[in-house]
């Protein structure tokens, strides 16, 4: 039997004929007709004021960092359980990352352990919303408004995601998504900036083309272009963007047939929570989520260790993430944590991520006979 890959990118079949289309249009570089209809369609389906598409997610989170100033020393609060790039974009500014613990339900930032962490320095609170299950974003608002903090959301997981019908990624001041190919909707490599709050837009479009006024330029705006601000080149060219077009036309029934998979994980692996074996993921009311991710919380690392194994052996491939980042080697040198973080430090042990892709349906009965088998083999011993 094949084994079962842990993520296998979905293709519309659309792709390669928009690709094509932008090669006849002989424009190949950013900002052409196909990046102008992915922006179009992020601010028609997520209500942002303002898209820009990007290289990747990490590319957009530099790109909040430069637009909220953050200066050498000042502070970003945000989890420790985390992909790296939610410290590293801002850290490459000399900002230190704050990790503060994330709640034991959803694995999101503790929101209750937010507002002791800030100081005179505190800049920035940023949020991740895990698994696409949004942060909770009423009070991390609010302690924003009263601290006047610029929220900048990492929704690279969140794409269609909402948090009281409001869509992941634009309810800060800004938000990053990621179209890496282990995303809902990919581009292999790609990313976009939502820009919420329209004190940041005419900035952000201007970092994003290596600091000069060119989109001005190109309106008529101004009668010449030139370098006006610090930037880089943050966007990508348009065989991305027409890639990525075809995954924008689809995305309602790619996050439909995802969330089919989700729930079927789900109502099979409730005998196995009800007998203390597992314990599965939580989704607080007001957050619908978009599938992004099926995970199970085992005992212990050993415990976690064993079952990685014996699904590998049964032709099973699950991963585990993330090493947390106040205890990796970076993130010792730039960053510091505010109090303790226990759930980070113990979930991040437990975590088990299960094969989640489109087109996984003819073959997920043998991944649950198959956690059934390794939690026989290497039961829970609470
Ligand atoms: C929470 C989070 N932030 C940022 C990123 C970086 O995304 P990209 O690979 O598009 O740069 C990822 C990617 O896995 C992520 O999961």
């Amino acid at each position: 039997m094949n084994p079962i890959p842990f993520n296998k990118p979905f293709m519309t079949g659309r792709e390669l004929w928009y690709i094509a289309q932008a090669h006849t249009n002989g424009h190949l570089s950013g900002d052409g007709q196909f990046t102008k209809q992915c922006h179009a369609w992020f601010e028609q389906h997520t209500g942002t004021r303002r898209a820009l598409l990007t290289h990747s997610c990490t590319a957009a989170l530099e790109m909040a960092a430069l637009l909220a100033e953050v200066q050498a020393g000042d502070e970003v609060i945000m989890p420790s359980y985390t992909f790296v790039s939610t410290a590293n974009a801002f850290v490459m500014r000399g900002a230190v990352p704050v990790f503060v613990d994330i709640r034991p339900d959803t694995l999101n930032i503790d929101e209750t352990k937010i507002e002791a962490a800030i100081t005179p320095r505190t800049k920035v609170i940023l949020p991740v919303h895990y698994a696409g299950v949004a942060c909770e974003m009423d009070t991390i608002m609010d302690i924003a408004r009263r601290h006047q903090l610029i929220v900048v959301e990492d929704a690279a997981q969140g794409i269609l995601s909402t948090y009281k019908g409001r869509a992941l990624g634009t309810i800060g001041h800004m938000g990053t998504y990621s179209f890496h190919e282990t995303k809902n909707i990919v581009a292999g490599e790609g990313g976009a900036l939502l820009v919420n709050d329209p004190v940041f837009a005419e900035r952000a479009e201007i970092i994003r083309e290596k600091g000069t006024n060119r989109g001005q330029f190109f309106r008529g705006q101004v009668d010449k272009y030139t370098w006006v601000d610090i930037g880089s080149s943050y966007l990508p060219g348009e065989v991305i963007a027409a890639f990525l077009w075809a995954q924008l036309q689809e995305a309602d029934s790619i996050i439909a047939g995802r969330l089919a998979i989700w729930d079927h994980y789900h109502a099979a692996l409730a005998p196995l929570e009800a007998a203390g074996q597992l314990r599965r993921p939580v989704v607080p009311d007001g957050c619908r989520h978009n599938a992004h991710m099926y995970y199970i919380l085992l005992e212990s690392l050993e415990q976690r260790s064993a079952v990685i194994a014996s699904l590998k052996a049964q032709g099973v491939h699950s991963v585990f993430h993330y090493v947390p980042l106040h205890s990796a080697p970076a993130g010792l040198k730039h960053g510091r944590v505010d109090g303790p973080l226990p759930h980070t430090d113990q979930l991040s042990d437990r975590l088990l991520r299960l094969p989640l892709w489109s087109g996984l349906e003819a073959h997920q009965q043998r991944v649950i006979d198959a956690l059934h088998t390794a939690l026989a083999q290497h039961p829970a011993q609470r």
